[in-house]
Formats: C-alpha cells, sequence, structure tokens
C-alpha cells in the first residue's frame, strides 16, 4: 500500500534548503543504518543548488554518512561533463569539492555519449549498482517540475517505455541542451522515497494542475511519479503553492 502523500511549505527558500537538507541527512542516516549504503538520484536545474550548497555546509557535512553515499542522477543532458549544462558538472562543483564521497561512488550519465550508448551504459551502471536484473530500488529520487509539467526528462510527448529504466529524450526547454536521458517511472516508482522539489510563482499554475487537477500524464508527466511503496514528499515554497487547495 503507497504511503501518504506529504506537503510541505516554506517561508522561502533558506528554510526550504533548511528542511531538504535535514530531511535528506536523516533518509541517509536511517539507510546505512539499515543497510550499509544510502543512494540518491539527484535533479537538475536550478531549484536544488542551494540545497546541494546547504548540504555541504554544517551540520549536514559533519552528520552525513558521505563515505556511504551513492549518487547517482535522474536525469543528464547529453554534453560533455564539464560542459556547464551538465548535471553532473553542478554536482562536480557544488557537492563534490566539499565532502568525502568515494570517487567509485559516483554513477553519472555519460553525456558525452551518443543517446542510444549513453542509454546503454547508464541502464548497465544501474544493473551493477543494483547487483543484479532487478529494477534498482533508490532510497531517495530527488525530482523538480518543469512549467510544462515535465520532470527529471520525463516531458509531454516522451515516450513512455513500461520495462525500460532508462530512456532517451529529445525536449527544448528554457535554452537548455535538447538531448537528454531520463530515469522512466519504472525506476523512479520503486523508489523508498520521493522528494520534489518546486519554488516560485511561475511554477503555480503547474503545480496545481499537477497536484490537484485531472489525471493528464500525457500532459503532464509528472503525474507518472507515484511510488508503488515508497514515500512522495513535496517541498514547496508559499510562491509555487499559493494555487493549491489546503
Ligand atoms: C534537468 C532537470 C529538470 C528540472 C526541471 C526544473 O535536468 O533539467 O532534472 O527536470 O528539474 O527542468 O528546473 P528548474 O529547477 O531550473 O526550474
Amino acid at each position: 500500500m503507497p504511503e501518504p502523500v506529504t506537503r510541505r511549505i516554506f517561508a522561502d527558500a533558506a528554510a526550504l534548503n533548511q528542511a531538504a537538507a535535514h530531511l535528506l541527512t536523516t533518509l541517509a542516516q536511517a539507510a546505512v543504518a539499515e543497510y550499509g549504503r544510502f543512494s540518491i538520484a539527484l535533479s537538475g536545474g536550478g531549484t536544488p543548488t542551494g540545497v546541494y550548497q546547504r548540504w555541504a555546509q554544517p551540520p549536514f557535512r559533519e552528520a552525513m554518512p558521505w563515505r556511504h553515499t551513492h549518487l547517482l542522477w535522474g536525469d543528464e543532458r547529453l554534453v560533455p561533463p564539464d560542459d556547464a549544462g551538465s548535471n553532473y558538472r553542478q554536482i562536480a562543483d557544488l557537492l563534490l569539492p566539499h565532502v568525502p564521497i568515494p570517487p567509485e561512488n559516483v554513477h553519472r550519465a555519460k553525456g558525452e555519449l551518443t543517446m542510444t550508448a549513453a542509454v546503454a551504459d547508464y541502464t548497465q551502471q544501474l544493473q551493477a549498482f543494483a547487483g543484479g536484473t532487478a529494477v534498482p530500488i533508490l532510497d531517495v529520487v530527488l525530482l523538480g517540475l518543469g512549467s510544462d509539467g515535465h520532470t527529471a526528462s520525463l516531458f509531454p510527448g516522451s515516450p513512455v517505455a513500461q520495462v525500460d529504466w532508462v530512456v532517451g529524450v529529445t525536449a527544448e526547454y528554457d535554452g537548455r541542451p535538447a538531448q537528454r536521458l531520463s530515469l522512466t517511472p519504472t525506476v523512479i516508482n520503486q523508489a523508498r522515497h520521493v522528494i520534489f522539489l518546486v519554488t516560485g510563482a511561475s511554477k503555480a499554475a503547474t503545480l496545481q494542475n499537477v497536484l490537484d487537477g485531472p489525471h493528464q500524464p500525457e500532459q503532464l508527466p509528472a503525474q507518472r511519479i507515484q511510488p508503488a511503496h515508497g514515500t512522495l514528499t513535496w517541498l514547496l515554497d508559499v510562491a509555487a503553492a499559493q494555487n493549491l487547495t489546503p
């Protein structure tokens, strides 16, 4: 039976970043205490940058079991890892220099490959990480929401494969690299905890449609995210949440 969905609304970005860093740290500590490692698929985009920065500062920096933390990505743009548009690059800049994550625990999608090769490589990395062919169960998948209703790189009109774990996607959004790969709902919905971060008035109408509107997953791919067994948490600021029914 799926866990209930939680919505938490914060007055500003600082409060949201603090709460998100605290939640990630708490989930990491619990995972490592229970089975020795913590895995998280990270999000790109502008919204989580403050969370990543806060997570790398005291007291979370010291409290996090970084040596047992494995980083993956919910999506990646098909650009080299040192490109400004790379989601890996964002973490290489904001997090990796500040925390002792072993390099072998960083499972990046290889945006420098062709789409077909990158999808195959990332799928293999997920298989290796999960230790077999069963769908990997990640501890946390962190997600954002686009103003067009996309999440990760699952855009309106993107292929929706039931069996694939990773899909290649071409989508124009906000001047960002259009060639991408994405985890599918097949993987995301197996996670123990899915956390959306959504901020700003420009997301308010889309967020209202995703959360409180009719089920239209073709137009609003974020509605495909429904954890089968895990928790679903929406961390919002007041501007993004202004249209929601209390
Ligand atoms: C990406 C992201 C993507 C992002 C949304 C929201 O790689 O582009 O993973 O899904 O979360 O586009 O982006 P903002 O946070 O910048 O609004």
